[in-house]
């Protein structure tokens, strides 16, 4: 299955082709600006880990939708599922006539999430939506309302979730007034470190600053939840040091505060294990997933402990079309692709894979200040002077557009625009990922040249 050695990107035309062109500006006539696009060309039809265009051009996809085809585009089980679905009923609302789907595939994220506690699921939409339910159950459980989040975070779009993410342009820039009780504190970001410390010798510093947070911001006691991704995805690929986590987990149970782990990007094998948290020993009380469990249909899920989610009475959650019947068939045929295609090892073997080809890129690109990640969730970070670590947005817009001619799809991150992130489909043969990281170190190279080599 890993052997693919032909090339996956055959372009007819130059990025963008003359449909594309065209579709383009329609677009900018009839849809706001304020819903970008990475790429101005228009999707004709998508498998695996390519894309085909409305010119017949195909390119190579490392960004998956933004993580949500861990699986590959259209891959065939959940393709039956939904066809099958799909012609039995489209909708009734879970909140009015349930329906079986729902069921199971609250039972698998139940008995797959991390921890061996009784847990409970329901789902809804979007991943914002997610979020934002976490922090209901969460505050209605605690009878509590701070809730602290962390910089360099994202959490969505939605008021609430907006209020949490740490990242202001172009997420928060003029879309204030935001939610109260959103406290923030630092992450475990070492090659940026907050306090100019350098582990392991900083003790951790950024995690303990939680306790000062309670003296400084919030009381402790009125804290609900402390929400973090395990690995930040737009903020850069961020994988904060494993004892990270065991310090903010102690100080939160010591004063019964909620830990909620926001999954959504990290899920489904990115980083290696089915969830993220799994590597670093965390059970969250409440867990957030979305993007990658159903097959690119909008469905996210809360999941937790039981007597969190059971707080909230009847009709206190839930949404029209939360946890729609074709999104749960879809869902249920990931979580047997996930074992069928044994996507956490495969996780893994991409991960080396980028390691052994990336090795030498440090030494050959003064640009290239960290290269970093976990299992399949990698990341390049770029900086103008490695000394200063000034971010090199301007060079990582270059580079990512050197790839897109080239016909590779590839995205940033970060809270200065200047990390490469690389969010492949999971099912992408070895032969892809190669061709990928070529493509990425022709641009990186062309790039390099037009800067000088000086560090
Ligand atoms: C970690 C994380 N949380 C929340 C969200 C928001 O999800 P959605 O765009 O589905 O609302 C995202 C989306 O990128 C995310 O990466």
């Amino acid at each position: 299955m890993n052997l693919i050695t032909e090339s996956s990107i055959h372009l007819l035309t130059a990025i963008p082709g003359p449909r594309s062109a065209q579709l383009q500006k329609q677009r900018e006539a009839s849809v706001p600006r304020g819903v970008s696009s990475v790429l101005p060309i228009f999707v004709c039809r998508a498998s695996g880990a390519t894309i085909e265009d409305v010119d017949g051009n195909q390119l190579l996809d490392f960004t998956g939708g933004i993580g949500c085809q861990n699986t590959g585009h259209v891959p065939a089980e959940a393709l039956a599922a939904i066809r099958q679905q799909a012609e039995m009923f489209l909708h009734t609302c879970f909140m009015v006539t349930p329906y079986e789907g729902y069921v199971r595939l609250a039972e698998e994220l139940n008995a797959r999430t991390p921890g061996k506690f009784p847990k409970k699921t329901f789902f809804v939409s979007s991943g914002a939506e997610a979020v934002e339910n976490a922090i209901k159950v969460a505050r209605h459980f605690t009878r509590r309302q701070a809730v602290i989040a962390f910089e360099d975070s994202f959490h969505g779009r939605t008021q609430l979730a907006l209020s949490l993410t740490g990242k202001s342009n172009p997420y928060k820039a003029g879309f204030g007034p935001f939610a109260p009780e959103v406290y923030r504190m630092p992450y475990g970001y070492c090659y940026r470190c907050p306090h100019n410390l350098t582990y392991p010798g900083c003790d951790i510093e950024c995690a303990r600053r939680l306790e000062s947070t309670f003296k400084r911001h919030i009381e402790a006691e009125a804290v609900a939840a402390v929400i973090f991704e395990p690995v930040l995805g737009e903020g850069g690929f961020v994988a904060p040091p494993p004892e990270w986590f065991q310090v903010v987990t102690s100080i939160c149970r010591k004063h019964g505060i909620l830990i909620i782990a926001d999954e959504i990007q990290t899920g489904f094998c990115r980083t290696g294990p089915l969830f993220a948290c799994e590597q670093f020993g965390i059970e969250p009380d409440i867990i957030v997933t979305a993007k990658s469990i159903a097959a690119g249909l909008p469905l996210a899920a809360v999941t937790g402990r039981a007597e969190i989610m059971d707080s909230p009475g009847p009709g206190g959650l839930g949404g029209t079309f939360g946890g729609n019947p074709v999104a749960c068939a879809a869902a249920l045929e990931i979580f047997k692709a996930v074992d069928t295609l044994h996507l956490s090892d495969r996780s893994r073997r991409i991960g080396d894979l980028f390691e052994s080809i990336t090795r030498d890129w440090p030494a050959r690109f003064p640009l290239i200040g960290e290269v970093r990640g976990l299992g399949a969730m990698r990341a390049i970070e770029l900086v103008k002077d490695r000394y200063t670590k000034e971010p090199a947005g301007e060079e990582t817009r270059k580079v990512l557009a050197a790839c897109h001619r080239r016909g590779l799809i590839i995205i940033s991150a970060g809270t200065f625009g200047n990390v490469i992130r690389m969010l492949v489909p999971l099912v992408a043969a070895d032969g892809q990922i190669e061709e990928g990281l070529r493509v990425l170190e022709q641009a990186l190279t062309e790039v390099q040249a037009e800067k000088g080599s000086h560090i």
